[in-house]
């Protein structure tokens, strides 16, 4: 007789603070780490965890997928932040997939956050194929590149910066005071940066420990300008290879990186390239397109290692997403956004000018339709509605429709999201 059990509806809902390990567990699991914790990083997490909605979905009281939101703000082209609502820890285990499971902790979370008024929902993608059922598309992208420090050309003897600056190492005290304020600053000026709370900082300077091993101290640089203004910061970490014949051939890693002006963006990266005994700089995720190459004699020298997408945004609130940001020209545009999980379709007529733009619900005939990922993907600024139109993703309904939107969403930099999450 066939003896296979039946299975048991599985319970998905809010995790309590008891059931943190079992969920830290699980995620572990869903990421291929190693289940137990540490109870020093448990206890980290519950601090840095503890604004967020923890939810996941129980069998016979075993957690068996995880999910975790939280309030973010996103930069918006022309520098305003939106309410995003931040999707992190999405796992399900091994045994449990394919059965429906994120597909329901999505569909709850993205409801409350539309309740809440979120404009947006965002993610950081383990895999291209999975989010864009649910309405997100991405919208940013990071480039990784390597320095071949020999190659870049940039002379050794190292006695910049020439601009009337300086750099001095700081310690994580220095950069737990001086950070947020930079970083402040390129959330203002940078579509797709994600603001950073105290625990972003207190993690990365060794007093919270929620990911990966043990607490390593990296090196902590700061540039002043010649004013004494903090205008960019980096963390790096170093390695110690030698040759046999006793070349050395260290690379130096960026942690993060972050400037504020130009004059600061080619300080720091001269400096890493200078320092003795480093053979290569790996840079981290930067925005494509980052000056770096550019900054260096032979920008040859920076070899792209990864390109990919980064950030994905889900509109939950298109008038909103829409009003948010600021336009390159004067128009009109009318856009039929298509939303399978009913949250934020419609039809809306924007009204742009350089100076604000005004968006609501419309019966007009629309010129263009697309698909609520689309909109996300132009949202930004990373890619244009003529491309959309070419892989048939986005419907020109007027000849021209497409060209137009494009001169008012066009934008001069990339947006960028320095951030993991
Ligand atoms: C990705 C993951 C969360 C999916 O969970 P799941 O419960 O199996 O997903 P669901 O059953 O709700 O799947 C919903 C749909 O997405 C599809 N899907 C899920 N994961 C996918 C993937 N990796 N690639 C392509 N399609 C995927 C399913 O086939 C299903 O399609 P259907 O609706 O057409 O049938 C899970 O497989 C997992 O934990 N993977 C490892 C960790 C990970 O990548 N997490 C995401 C971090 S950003």
């Amino acid at each position: 007789m066939n003896r296979r059990a039946t299975p048991q509806p599985l319970d998905v809902r809010p995790v309590t603070d008891a059931e943190l390990a079992d969920w830290t567990r699980a995620v572990n699991t869903g990421f291929l780490r190693p289940p137990t914790v540490p109870d020093r990083m448990l206890a980290d997490r519950r601090v840095a965890f503890a604004g967020s909605r923890v939810s996941g979905a129980f069998d016979g009281g075993r957690c068996v997928a995880t999910f975790r939101s939280f309030d973010q703000e996103l930069t918006a082209v022309g520098g305003a932040a939106v309410p995003a609502d931040g999707i992190s820890n999405v796992t399900v285990a091994p045994t449990h997939r394919r059965r429906g499971l994120l597909t329901r902790l999505m569909a709850d979370d993205l409801a409350a956050a539309k309740e809440r008024g979120d404009v947006v929902a965002t993610l950081i993608a383990a895999e291209y194929r999975i989010y864009g059922r649910y309405g997100f598309g991405p919208a940013t992208t990071m480039t990784e590149w390597s320095i071949d420090v020999p190659r870049a050309g940039l002379d050794p003897r190292w006695a910049g910066p020439l601009d009337g600056g300086r750099i001095d190492f700081a310690d994580g005290e220095e950069i737990r005071r001086l950070g947020p304020q930079l970083h402040e600053r390129l959330r203002r000026e940078r579509a797709g940066v994600i603001d950073r709370n105290e625990h972003w900082w207190a993690a990365r300077t060794g007093r919270l420990w929620l990911y990966g091993d043990a607490w390593v101290e990296p090196f902590f640089v700061v540039y002043r300008s010649a004013d004494g203004v903090v205008e960019g910061m980096a963390s790096y970490r170093t390695d110690e290879k030698w040759s046999d014949a006793k070349q050395p051939l260290n690379t130096a890693a960026v942690n993060w990186l972050t400037a504020v002006t130009p004059a600061a963006e080619r300080a720091l990266w001269h400096y890493l390239c200078s320092i003795d005994w480093i053979a290569t700089v790996r840079t981290g995720w930067r925005a494509p397109d980052d000056l770096l190459p550019l900054h260096l004699p032979d920008p040859r020298a920076a070899s792209i290692t990864t390109q990919a997408d980064w950030l994905w945004v889900r509109v939950l609130d298109v008038v909103r997403a829409l009003e948010a940001r600021t336009y390159a020209a004067s128009g009109v545009s009318v856009l039929e956004v298509v939303d399978r999980a009913g949250l934020a379709g419609g039809r809306f007529l924007l009204d742009a000018t350089p100076d604000g733009a005004s968006c609501a619900p419309t019966t007009r005939d629309a010129d263009l339709t697309l698909d609520v990922a689309d909109l996300a993907t132009l949202w930004l600024g990373d890619e244009t509605v003529g491309r959309l139109v070419s892989l048939g993703r986005v419907r020109e309904e007027r000849a021209g429709a497409a060209r137009e939107a494009d001169a008012l969403l066009r934008t001069s930099g990339r947006p960028w999201c320095p951030d993991m999450f």
